[in-house]
């Protein structure tokens, strides 16, 4: 008996004293394990007489049980402890700013259409779209190309090879087949803006065979050149962060507009550096026109009764001006060091410092 309360006094000291989870599994396995102290007492009970095995029996059980109760709960604040100094040494600090490394940037160009939509969007336009491969009727036909124009040459065109039924498909050369497919498909009034990738087989520092345009249509029953000077002069004064910059409508020539301009905005160059908003040369920013009557008529609309204006610009073109990137052909290379240096954070509305004036 004296032997038992030795030994229990022992294994419970270990127990009381053991270091962590691997320790009093140590110990666990001393004394209650298949050779455990405890255990090899059991063993000896068979040799013990009726009387005497009962009693030490009875002992030995209580003490089994009083020790395995005694690992469990060290066992549980051990394991606390432990979770206490996870949290203590892996603490995650929340207010940390994100690793720079894993923050994309937003392409120029997404930056770009999302600072015209955003222009336009409180002068009542409304993004349409329509699809890269187009028929030549949207394309060409609807927009006054006569068949044999050649500004259908000029457009340097990749088109598809012929469908059965004779039909030739292409890629969109411009983003102005959007006009007609809006204007089939709903009545005056209308204000849209398509944004989208345009395609046409060119390769140098302004030209690549795929590129964007925003195109811009305005059909209503008393629209006029008024209407569309002062739009597009909203825009560039917004767009280009500069109050009341020079701008001129220099009479141009396009098949689906009549009068046709191209808008220029004033500017400078000094030393290479180009001032966007004042100075004595001219840079051509959009080109655009009163919608000719053949292209109200070919939508089904009246000529006589709705009238309207159009505009497409070049999205590379006013983002370079914009940002100042001397080369088109870099926007599509997909250069890491490129997109950072040019990209925008993706949290940020787009940036028009100068705003809309009220
Ligand atoms: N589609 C013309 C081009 O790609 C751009 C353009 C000019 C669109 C005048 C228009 C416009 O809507 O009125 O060069």
């Amino acid at each position: 008996m004296e032997q038992l309360t030795e030994l229990r006094d022992t294994i419970v000291a270990e127990v009381t004293s053991a270091s962590g989870l691997a320790a009093l599994d140590e110990i666990r396995v001393s004394a209650l394990g298949k050779k455990g102290r405890i255990t090899a007492l059991m063993k000896g009970l068979g040799s013990m007489d009726p009387e005497a095995r009962k009693e030490a029996g009875q002992s030995l059980n209580a003490l089994k049980e009083e020790i395995a109760q005694k690992i469990e709960s060290r066992k549980i604040s051990l394991e606390s402890l432990e979770i206490e100094s996870r949290i203590n040494s892996e603490r995650v600090d929340v207010s940390l700013p994100v690793r720079p490394e894993s923050e994309g940037t937003l392409h120029p160009i997404s930056q770009t259409i999302e600072e015209i939509v955003a222009i336009f969007g409180p002068m009542g336009f409304e993004v349409a779209e329509g699809p890269d491969i187009e028929d030549d009727f949207h394309n060409f036909t609807a927009l006054n190309f006569p068949p044999d124009h050649p500004a259908r040459e000029m457009h340097d065109t990749f088109f598809i090879p012929p469908q059965e039924d004779g039909a030739r498909h292409l890629l969109r050369t411009h983003t102005s087949p959007v006009q007609i497919r809006v204007m089939q498909e709903h009545k005056p009034p209308i204000r849209i803006l398509a944004p989208g990738r345009a395609y046409r087989c060119d390769y140098d520092i302004t030209h690549t065979p795929m590129f964007h345009q925003v195109e811009g249509l305005v059909i209503d029953k008393s629209t006029h050149m008024g209407h569309l000077k002062g739009c597009l002069i909203e825009f560039a004064n917004a767009y280009f962060e500069v109050d009341d910059p020079p701008v001129r409508f220099r009479p141009s020539y396009f098949p689906f507009t009549e009068p046709s301009a191209e808008m220029d905005i004033g500017c400078s160059r000094n030393n290479g550096e180009l001032k966007i908003g004042a100075g004595a040369d001219w840079l051509e920013i959009l080109g655009c026109g009163m919608v000719h009557p053949s292209v109200i008529k070919a939508c089904g609309l009246d000529p006589d009764v709705y009238q309207g204006f159009a505009f497409g610009m070049g999205v590379e073109r006013v983002a370079m001006l914009k940002y100042g990137i001397p080369d088109l052909r870099t926007f599509f290379e997909s250069d890491l060091r490129w997109l950072k240096h040019y990209g925008f954070s993706a949290l940020d509305v787009p940036s028009l410092v100068g705003g809309l004036s009220p």
